[in-house]
């Protein structure tokens, strides 16, 4: 069936539908959310209120240790306990008690050695939640202490307390561009600085919780808040040693996740599973914060050092980087947040020469995996921090050596890919310093320093560019089922999860559009492993741009049907018919039309098939590991934020006065949602710039509840601007593109550059708290 040529074709005028004037009924307008209702009413299912009857509950047992080999388990006191009807350990796993991504060396539950403060050693199942809990503590382990290593450096030395038999260094990556000998050659001025960041919790409001239940066909069936359902299936799977197909895995609605439900998630799938199959009765497992917080998987601290060189004219010409991040004590998906921040270390600019050496450390730490930016938050702080200095120093503005260097229609990026489609880099930094009024704000403000003593006011800009999608890191593909009932109804699902950014609502948008019916005769199914198709993970910014190009294949196969049918009953080609408004209209006669409802009545009587499968398969992209060069992405969005601060210089507390977030996202398939977006994203980077931090004492974690770890609320958020560049994109739905993480990831850089340009000091270190800004060097407790 080829319907290629259908989809783009418009309507009635043929407008082309990535042009700006395409006619569009439902995508590109802020309708309302399909779960809204259910969420403010609070009639919504969570994982917490869903319960299996006649369950049991589960309380972990933490390792007392951040490295230690173990002796021995005596679970007998808490066997003792009433109500308590099994612990689990290692020894209950039937099938393998390893997982992870890419190197499984993670444990479903901790056998002879423990990693971090977070492993689980056993697990007590109960009549219970507090009968669990209290049985907990009644488990006794054995450990013999191991020495533990909390820092890369130190991990990196040969004579490093080894965390896991291959030695500290989990991998590496790097970039081999140009000469960077001859680069630095030519500089007229040459910059070498360091900067850290620091570990940062997801904090997502709903801590974990996960139901099992095993079937009478000798599988299980799995409620939870799991963001990625089928990596979890696989872990599942491969613990009990059953097949994929007797692991069914629903997605209950995620109260956020932001990258973190997921090897943690698919632990606690696993071992609510095993207690269900052993105790031949349901399990539950609800974390407490803390729970949460000690266990769960965190953003990577990095050290970046860089040395960059540049002309006088300031012009970009060698970059040299080296990144150390801090895994933790599990591998997970750190090797593909790295390789995000090794493709994106020099930011946007056009650098002829970039060598980097990009590290990946094991530590006792609590180990490091998925967080909204996934790599990028990190080296977007440095690169943009550096540009900043580098500007200072050359008596440039920041704006200028921007312009200069930025990516532009057809620019080289640093793993050497010619950029073929619509660069808007320029385009961000226009509109965003317009809106915010940049240059006479940086007077103004100059001026106002001048006077004031104790208030500093600033300004400051960042800008990126990111990789749309898994890129060459992951195999990028999406499918997506659409059925139409007998009553016209339409049932819609996708394995792209709902993530609470809106991707739900969004898809259903798609796919109204293409069959120009109303949002209200779609349902959209909760993910399912049993019933909605394998979609890949939903991360990386790709639920939009994958499960939308899905969506809208399975749509464009039932318009092709429905206008087939129409076109006989109107006695017309279909070519000379389109959908809108629940009707198939001539496209040369309006007043020729017949409704949606007829026809699908048509279709039932004649027996014509009304479900539809679509899938979609990225564009290619390679990568050569050696040099570190390639097509990494098959496209990739450009924006631009802006922050103004007011910094009392007495106490160091910034207040974020004012805040411009620009974002090229090929198209917004709904701007409502997509401004939502951008506010949940200006707040996580707010935190990450000034406020949060895990404090690890010796791999301990010091605030593991909310009281100690301090997140943005509506206090200290600023007026937010959102605005959108639209330059909708070939491989995209109607254009769109992404949005959830470039969201994110330059706000912290903003911030930061525009303290900075208030106190006349630069920060190398996050988070920009109190003490770095009143001190600029760290008074922490260590
Ligand atoms: Mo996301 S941080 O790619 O789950």
């Amino acid at each position: 069936m080829n319907n290629e040529k259908v989809n783009k074709v418009n309507k009635s005028t043929e407008v082309d539908e990535l042009s700006n004037d395409y006619p569009f009924s439902i995508v590109h307008k802020p309708i309302g959310r399909v779960d809204a209702v259910g969420k403010v009413t609070g009639k919504m299912i969570y994982a917490a209120d869903f319960q299996f009857d006649n369950t049991t509950f589960a309380s972990p047992v933490y390792s007392q240790y951040s490295h230690a080999l173990i002796k021995n388990i005596d679970v007998s006191g808490a066997l003792k306990v009433k109500g308590v009807i099994t612990v689990l350990t290692a020894k209950d796993v039937p099938g393998s008690n390893l997982f992870g991504t890419e190197i499984k060396n993670q444990q479903i539950f901790a056998r002879d050695k423990v990693r971090y403060y977070g492993d689980v050693v056993a697990m007590v199942i109960a009549e219970t939640e507090n009968i669990a809990r209290e049985a907990s503590e009644k488990v006794k382990v054995k450990y013999e202490p191991l020495d533990a290593v909390f820092n890369v450096r130190e991990a990196m030395k040969k004579d490093a307390p080894k965390i896991h038999d291959d030695g500290n260094v989990a991998f590496e990556h790097r970039v081999r561009k140009g000469d960077i000998q001859e680069g630095f050659g030519e500089a007229d001025i040459v910059l070498e600085r360091e900067y850290k960041t620091q570990f940062v919790e997801h904090l997502y409001i709903e801590p974990e919780s996960v139901s099992a239940k095993a079937d009478w066909k000798g599988g299980v069936e799995i409620y939870g808040s799991i963001q990625n359902i089928f990596s979890a299936r696989k872990t599942v799977s491969s613990a009990l040693n059953i097949s994929l197909n007797k692991v069914r895995i629903v997605q209950t609605p995620l109260g956020g996740s932001f990258g973190g439900k997921d090897e943690i998630m698919q632990a606690l799938a696993a071992r609510a599973a095993i207690a269900a199959i052993k105790t031949n009765r349901p399990c539950k497992i609800v974390y407490r914060r803390e729970e949460s917080i000690r266990e769960s998987y965190k953003r990577h601290p990095y050290i970046i050092k860089y040395k960059i060189g540049a002309k006088k004219n300031g012009k970009l010409v060698a970059l040299k980087v080296e990144i150390f991040a801090d895994v933790g004590a599990y591998e997970a998906t750190s090797p593909f947040v790295t390789w995000r921040s090794t493709v994106q270390c020099a930011g946007p600019y056009e650098i002829p020469n970039v060598h980097a050496d990009v590290y990946g450390v094991y530590t006792n730490n609590t180990y490091t995996g998925a967080m909204r930016g996934f790599g990028s938050p990190q080296v977007n702080f440095a690169i943009e921090s550096l540009i900043d200095e580098l500007a200072e120093k050359l008596n440039i503005s920041p704006l200028e050596i921007r312009i200069k260097n930025g990516y532009k229609d057809g620019s080289i990026t640093t793993t050497g890919q010619v950029l073929d489609h619509k660069v808007s880099l320029m385009e961000c930094l226009d509109k965003a310093t317009r809106a915010i009024n940049y240059h006479s704000k940086k007077r103004e403000y100059m001026k106002f320093n001048k006077k004031s003593k104790v208030i500093k006011k600033g300004i400051g800009l960042a800008c990126s560019y990111r990789g749309c999608s898994l890129g060459a890191e992951g195999k990028d593909y999406a499918g997506a089922i659409l059925s139409i009932q007998s009553d016209g109804s339409v049932i819609l699902s996708s394995g792209i999860a709902e993530n609470g950014s809106g991707a739900q609502t969004v898809l259903s948008q798609i796919a109204a559009e293409v069959l120009g019916i109303s949002m209200n005769r779609i349902r959209f199914l909760e993910t399912d492993t049993s019933t909605t198709v394998d979609s890949g993970p939903t991360v990386a910014s790709r639920g939009t741009l994958m499960g939308g190009n899905a969506v809208k294949k399975a749509a464009e196969y039932a318009k092709n049907t429905i206008l087939n049918v129409a076109s006989k009953i109107l006695e017309t080609s279909p070519d000379n018919l389109y959908l809108k408004d629940e009707k198939v209209i001539s496209k040369t006669d309006s007043q020729i039309f017949i409704t949606l409802d007829n026809v699908i009545e048509k279709c039932v009587k004649h027996n014509v098939q009304l479900c539809f499968f679509g899938w979609y398969t990225a564009p290619e992209v390679d990568w050569d590991k050696e040099r570190g060069q390639g097509k990494a992405y098959f496209t990739y969005v450009y924006g631009c934020n802006i922050a103004e601060v007011e910094v009392d210089t007495e106490t160091g507390k910034v207040k974020v006065t004012n805040f411009v977030s620009t974002h090229d996202v090929g198209r917004t398939i709904n701007p409502q949602t997509a401004q939502g977006q951008i506010y949940g994203g200006v707040a996580m980077g707010l935190g990450y710039a000034l406020l949060e931090e895990v404090e690890m004492n010796n791999g301990k974690i010091v605030n593991d509840n909310l009281d100690e770890y301090l997140i943005a609320t509506a206090m200290d958020m600023p007026e937010i601007t959102p605005i959108f560049v639209e330059n909708p994109d070939i491989a995209g739905p109607f254009g769109a593109k992404s949005l959830g993480e470039p969201a994110t990831e330059i706000v912290a850089p903003a911030i930061i550059n525009a303290i900075c340009n208030a106190i006349g000091r630069r920060i190398y270190e996050l988070p920009a708290n109190l003490e770095e800004v009143l001190l600029g060097k760290k008074l922490r407790k260590k």
